[in-house]
């Protein structure tokens, strides 16, 4: 049997002998004597007895182990454009620092920080800070509207919001303070203070009521030290798109994903201490949380932190240039990503220019790796190219090409195997198995292993009837898939009503209930079509009250302001049609598979269930408009 097989055999048949195992990987100031606590079931409890601190075992335990001069922080930022260094040791004293400061403004273990800051390396300092504190950070990220930065708000109950005055996107400043007062404005709660952090030539208004300055609390503050917290405390919410327009706080746990990360990084990223890692993504998603703040730093590898886009900023060759100036080892982003350089570098002219032989491997996920572009970065960067599916919820791959355990040749359009770890099967609607080659619901078997969500903030009911209902014993993902013959997993794409959008995860619920705002709108419905950039695009199909005449280009308009407005540039909202009727089962649901499927170019059979086909009739020529261009 092959390392791989080895170890996935025996992570689903001694979890306990397997992750009790990987527990070794981090340093605990009290070592658990039990691996898992089910008496809680489905609330499963990782290393139920063991303490440790998060912030200490990505820092100062490399620093005590001698590594203090080791770089442990890269900022690049294309947008300003600027870079700085930290080594481990300075990234521990910036952090004791943060923590001291945040410890001064009230902050303790439990108590919940909004961090709402852009790519600069004081949103690290500020996620370990708290992690330094057994205090739980949410982070919020840039592009969302005020809305639904006051949702995270309401919800998360934070102490203090840590954020920085502005963001930089291509020839705009993104003013956080304006879209924070909105926030505060909207929402029932209201933290006590905000700590902002002011870049220069954009500052907030530091005279408005609570607010602290990061430079002068954090100069002023006594460093903090790592507090111990049980293994079991939560370590952070990470709020993500639900199938509703309420997005659902995801909670992890501490011990347990300092353990799985850090096991992940040698077995599939291949990645060891000293490496230089770069994970391009934002820090308001889980791959910035997993793969830009914790997992390099728990094992002592470099994380590049960027601020920029793949291209035009300035060029495309500024991957290249990254990889060769840091000497970066493995880059993991989104296929949107490669797509756009392609769009612009077809023949990869840029790449020509830089020396890029320290890369050995190119991961990407977040949304369906399409063969094409698959190839295309084969063939350009002659590196193994590993597609790899995750989620929020799930905090690390489900499955990969574990190329640190084994490499396994590739299949273009298969994130490979299943992870050690995840009992992955394909169940149909009624839940019973399906076998190889036939598509099906992509479950988990329970329990989930450490580093997966405990349950979302707040509400185990909605954890429970989100993920756990739909069939007993089993972890619902939501996604659609297959195995083929030789146990290759195939993730074809979401059943429920979440969509992606350049690999960001949104909810077509909330883009509808943005639409839903307008006076004009009596319905609305919002699917996600083919986008050859970004994967999918949200695609708004509204039907107006009656009496209602206004001209389509500048209801269109309203409409487009509006989903910026309540949900945030980043839906990359531009499109939409005016409907007579939507069509709908006889119990009133609106068909949105069926639409999804005419959109994207498909023959959809005609649900027996559908009230009136006519509806159907009437508007499918509109989407198969829409699939034409
Ligand atoms: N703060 C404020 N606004 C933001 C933002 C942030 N952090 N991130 C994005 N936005 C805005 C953009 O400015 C843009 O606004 P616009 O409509 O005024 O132009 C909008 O949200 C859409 O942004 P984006 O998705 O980045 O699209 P783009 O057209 O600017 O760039 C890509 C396209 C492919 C280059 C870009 O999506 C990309 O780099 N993707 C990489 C994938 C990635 O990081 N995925 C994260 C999960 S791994
Ligand atoms: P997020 O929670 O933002 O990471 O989004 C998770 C969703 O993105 C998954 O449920 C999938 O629908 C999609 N996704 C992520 N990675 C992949 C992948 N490698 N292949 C296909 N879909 C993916």
């Amino acid at each position: 049997m092959g390392a791989y097989a080895e170890a996935y055999r025996r992570s689903l048949a001694d979890p306990e002998g397997f992750w009790g195992e990987a527990a070794g990987l981090i340093d605990w100031t009290h070592d658990p004597s039990r691996t898992l606590d089910a008496s809680s079931a489905p609330f499963y409890r990782w290393f139920p007895d063991g303490e440790m601190n998060t912030s200490a075992n990505a820092l100062d335990r490399h620093v005590e182990s001698g590594a203090g001069d080791r770089l442990a922080l890269i900022w690049d930022s294309a947008m300003v454009p600027a870079k700085r260094t930290y080594t481990f040791g300075e990234l521990r004293d910036e952090v004791a620092g943060v923590a001291g400061a945040l410890a001064a403004l009230g902050v303790g273990k439990g108590d919940r920080v909004i961090v709402y800051m852009p790519m600069v390396p004081e949103a690290l300092m500020a996620m370990l800070a708290c992690a330094r504190l057994g205090a739980v950070h949410s982070v919020v990220f840039g592009g969302f509207a005020a809305k639904e930065l006051a949702a995270r708000i309401e919800d998360a109950q934070p102490k203090v919001v840590v954020a920085a005055s502005c963001g930089l996107e291509p020839g705009r400043v993104v003013a956080y303070q304006p879209m924070l007062e909105k926030a505060l404005g909207m929402s029932a709660h209201r933290p006590a203070h905000t700590l902002m952090l002011q870049r220069e030539g954009h500052p907030a208004d530091l005279s408005l009521p609570g607010y602290v300055d990061w430079a002068e609390a954090v100069s002023s503050a006594a460093p903090a030290a790592p507090v111990p917290v049980a293994s079991t405390d939560p370590l952070y919410i990470l709020y993500t798109s639900g199938t509703t327009g309420k997005p659902k706080g995801v909670l992890r746990t501490a011990g347990g994903h300092a353990v799985a990360l850090a096991w992940t990084m040698g077995a599939i990223y291949d990645i060891q201490a000293g490496d230089v890692f770069w994970a391009v993504s934002d820090v308001g998603w889980v791959v910035g949380h997993s793969y830009i703040v914790y997992a390099p730093l728990l094992i002592g590898a470099t994380t590049v932190v960027y601020e920029g886009k793949p291209i035009g900023t300035p060029d495309a060759g500024v991957f290249w240039r990254v990889v060769e100036e840091y000497g970066v080892k493995a880059i993991f982003t989104a296929p949107t990503a490669f797509r756009a350089i392609k769009k612009v570098d077809p023949k990869a002219a840029e790449l020509a220019k830089y020396d890029v032989s320290t890369l050995k491997t190119l991961f990407l996920a977040g949304e369906r790796l399409d063969p094409e572009t698959y190839r295309w970065a084969s063939e350009m960067l002659g590196v193994p190219v590993v597609d790899h599916w995750w989620q929020t919820e799930t905090g690390w791959p489900i499955a990969a090409n574990p190329r640190g355990l084994e490499p396994m040749p590739t299949k273009p359009g298969s994130a490979t195997v299943p992870v050690p770890g995840w009992d992955v099967r394909i169940l149909d609607e009624y839940g019973e198995p399906v076998g190889a080659g036939r598509e099906g619901e992509i479950v988990i078997g329970l329990p989930l292993p450490p580093g997966a969500l405990h349950t979302l903030w707040g509400d185990d009911e909605r954890f429970i009837a989100s993920y756990l209902s739909r069939h007993e014993g089993f972890y619902h993902t939501g996604d659609s898939g297959h195995f083929d013959e030789d146990g290759y997993l195939f993730v074809m794409g979401r059943i429920d009503d979440v969509i992606n959008v350049a690999g960001h995860r949104l909810s077509t619920g909330a883009i509808e209930a943005a639409l839903a705002t307008h006076p004009a709108v009596a319905e609305c419905a919002v699917i996600g079509v083919p986008d050859p950039l970004k994967g999918q695009l949200p695609y708004g199909l509204v039907v107006l009250k009656a009496g209602v005449e206004q001209d389509e280009e500048s209801l269109a308009a309203e409409l487009i302001a509006a989903v910026r407005r309540d949900v945030g540039a980043v839906a990359a909202f531009r499109d939409v049609s005016v409907v007579p009727a939507l069509p709908k089962t006889r119990s009133g649901k609106i068909l949105r598979k069926t639409m999804r499927g005419i959109a994207d170019g498909r023959e959809e059979p005609v649900p027996a269930t559908i009230e009136d086909p006519s509806v159907l009739d009437a508007i499918a020529p509109v989407l198969r408009h829409r699939a034409e261009r």
